[in-house]
């Protein structure tokens, strides 16, 4: 599947729910939130159904997102199914990590390749301040089993939050050093809850290069990652930096985005969505719709720090 300027589109980050186990400050409000009624939420049937339209149209990579993935039942007859169509050369999640320790085995068999854990500090008290009340150990755990089940190369990604974590940034960085583990840096972005924080709280990744003056830059193995990728000499594992306001990336973007409630989305920072739930339900030509819709996707984001996503975060998943 091509998109209108013929970047190749094979990437799908599907997120299933926009419920969470946790709480973070700069992700989600502490209560209020409209809960979206049952009926709005895509049914696993219909994800399926979907989503096998779009590896017929191309996808052979999908990233299962949230909120939290782990938390929506079904999630591991959801990855077998994904797992199953032959044309699938990744799949993978990107988790809070929380009920990772006592699943990973079962998203393992059921045929899950990878996981990429979110994880801002290495605290146990300033994580439970975050997160309003999450556990570091579980996570720790969790990331632990996943590394000893084979869910690898883990990529752990931390956002960076100015006066809440730029001091742990080297603590960060030593734990790919005899682990074969990503570790991302990743630049606040004005969406949801942050979009009203003060400007001091974004801090660039540029401050990740200060701080370790000793970081090698390295080639990217994937063209498509929004992150530039470092190591510390002779490390096992790699420092990424993903920058999505100080550096685009959007040149080699090759994703779309589905949100639980069947929304299709061809940039992170855009309102433009296609209802595929009601394309769905109508009956309608999906692969028609999907290719009118990707024929648009802009050349690049026209985020800034001042215009930002009415959608929050966890309602698209990353
Ligand atoms: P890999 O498959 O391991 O390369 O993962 P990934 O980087 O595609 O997925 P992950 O969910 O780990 O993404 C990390 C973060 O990068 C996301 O939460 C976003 O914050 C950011 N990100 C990923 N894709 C995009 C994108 O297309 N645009 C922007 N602006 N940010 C993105
Ligand atoms: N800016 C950057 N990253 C964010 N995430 C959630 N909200 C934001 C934001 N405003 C991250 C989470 C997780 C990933 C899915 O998105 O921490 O790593
Ligand atoms: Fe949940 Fe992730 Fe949002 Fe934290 S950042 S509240 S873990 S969806």
């Amino acid at each position: 599947m091509k998109d209108g300027f013929g970047r190749n589109i094979n990437y799908l980050r599907l997120s299933i729910t926009d419920l969470c186990n946790l709480r973070c400050r700069y992700c989600m409000p502490e209560r209020g939130i409209d809960k979206c009624d049952c009926e709005s939420i895509l049914r696993f049937e219909e994800v399926d159904k979907i989503v096998s339209d779009l590896i017929e149209m191309g996808i052979d990579k999908v990233r299962i997102t949230g909120g939290e993935p782990l938390v929506r039942r079904g999630i591991v007859q959801l990855i077998e199914k994904i797992g199953n169509h032959e044309r699938i050369k990744e799949l993978a999640i990107t988790t809070n990590g929380i009920l990772l320790e006592e699943m990973a085995e079962g998203l393992k068999r059921a045929g899950l390749n990878r996981v990429n854990v979110s994880l801002d500090t290495l605290d146990p008290h300033k994580y439970k301040y975050m997160t309003r009340g999450g556990d570091l150990k579980k996570v720790q755990q969790g990331i632990q089993k996943a590394m000893d089940v084979g869910l690898t190369p883990i990529k752990l990604n931390c956002v960076l939050i100015g006066g809440f974590n730029d001091d742990e940034i080297r603590n960060f960085v030593e734990l790919t050093r005899n682990q074969a583990i990503d570790v991302r840096f990743i630049e606040l972005m004005p969406i949801g809850e942050v979009a009203k924080w003060n400007e001091d709280q974004f801090i660039s990744n540029d401050e990740v290069l200060k701080q370790v003056p000793e970081l090698i830059s390295v080639e990217k193995d994937d063209p498509s990652s929004p992150a530039t990728y470092y190591r510390l000499p002779d490390s096992l594992g790699r420092v990424g930096l993903i920058r999505p306001i100080s550096c685009k990336f959007c040149e080699d973007c090759n994703r779309i985005r589905l949100t639980s409630d069947g929304k299709l989305k061809y940039c992170l920072h855009s309102d433009d969505e296609l209802d595929l739930k009601e394309v769905l339900r109508n009956q309608q030509d999906i692969h028609l719709a999907v290719q009118t819709y990707i024929n648009k996707k802009p050349h690049e984001h026209q985020l800034d720090k001042k215009k930002y996503v009415k959608k929050s975060m966890f309602r698209i998943g990353g």
